[in-house]
């Protein structure tokens, strides 16, 4: 589906698709695991098979059909990506990150990378705070380099809110394993929902983001400054390169309460 042209007529915002799951793929490799602030200080950004390993996280988010591209109309090529996952309350976050470290990482890099996102949700229950049973979660959003600050990313995260909404009225449409071919093809086609999202969560490690959600009207409801971690003994702030960089866990409700 097409959710937006932008007026220039340059990109596409539409949903994920097989056609476009691949492109969404090295938009992450290239795009997230190479910049973003957590990959750099757990060094995946060095270890191409901890790389690997993670995408299997997109190729699971994939599967519910939340997520969404930004593609150049001209080349059909994609230039941004933004996986998302609906969530639904289960006693505890950790289970499904505990039961990916065991079953499917193998490096150090992937492994710390998974326990950093499980440490941080587990120190802050959106649920219990909303009183929800589902959440929307903005899981993982990256712009090709070069593509960079021309609101692409604002657009993957407006119209991923818009088809946050959308779940409710039943018009969103999984994905099947078999889309995502055959090196997704252990993985478990995505459970039907019997609820929907109440609120959009988002854990936001880069400055822009941080920006984004304060201009989408989320509330932060963590900050946690990155000098708290450490990987392989360094605290993340040194692989940053940015003794101030800090990481936030922001979300906004959906409805009108
Ligand atoms: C974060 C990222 C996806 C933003 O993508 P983008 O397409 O450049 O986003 P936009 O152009 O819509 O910019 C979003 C906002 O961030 C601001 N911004 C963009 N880059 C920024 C930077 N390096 N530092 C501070 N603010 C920045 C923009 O000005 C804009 O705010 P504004 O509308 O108030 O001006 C992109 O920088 C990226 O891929 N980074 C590496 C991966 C990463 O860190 N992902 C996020 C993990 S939470």
């Amino acid at each position: 589906m097409i959710w937006f042209v932008t007026e220039d007529g340059k990109y596409r915002i539409e949903s994920l698709t097989s056609k476009t799951f691949a492109g969404a793929l090295r938009v992450i490799t290239e795009g997230l695991w190479q910049n973003e602030a957590v990959s750099i200080a757990t060094e995946v950004d060095k270890n191409p098979k901890a790389a690997e390993e993670l995408l299997e996280l997109c190729a699971d988010a994939a599967l519910d059909g939340v997520s969404l591209v930004a593609v150049v109309v001209k080349t059909g090529e994609v230039v941004a990506a933004l996986f998302s996952k609906i969530k639904v309350k289960t006693p505890s976050e950790k289970p499904f990150f505990e039961i990916f470290m065991k079953e499917r990482c193998t490096q150090a890099s992937s492994l710390a990378l998974v326990n950093f996102m499980a440490d941080f949700y587990g120190r802050c229950n959106l649920f219990e705070l909303y009183n929800v049973d589902c959440s929307f979660d903005l899981m993982f959003l990256a712009t090709l380099q070069e593509y960079r600050k021309q609101n692409l990313g604002t657009l993957l995260a407006k119209y991923s809110i818009e088809v946050a909404r959308k779940v409710r009225d039943g018009s969103v449409v999984p994905m099947n394993v078999a889309e995502l071919g055959p090196k997704y093809s252990h993985l478990k086609k995505a459970k039907g929902v019997e609820t929907y999202p109440k609120i959009c969560q988002t854990l936001c490690t880069a400055r822009a983001t941080q920006k984004l959600i304060e201009n989408f009207k989320f509330k932060v409801h963590l900050t946690v400054p990155f000098s708290e971690y450490v990987f392989d003994g360094k605290r993340y702030t040194e692989r940053i390169g940015d003794e101030n960089a800090i990481c936030q866990i922001a979300a906004l409700p959906l409805y009108e309460s």
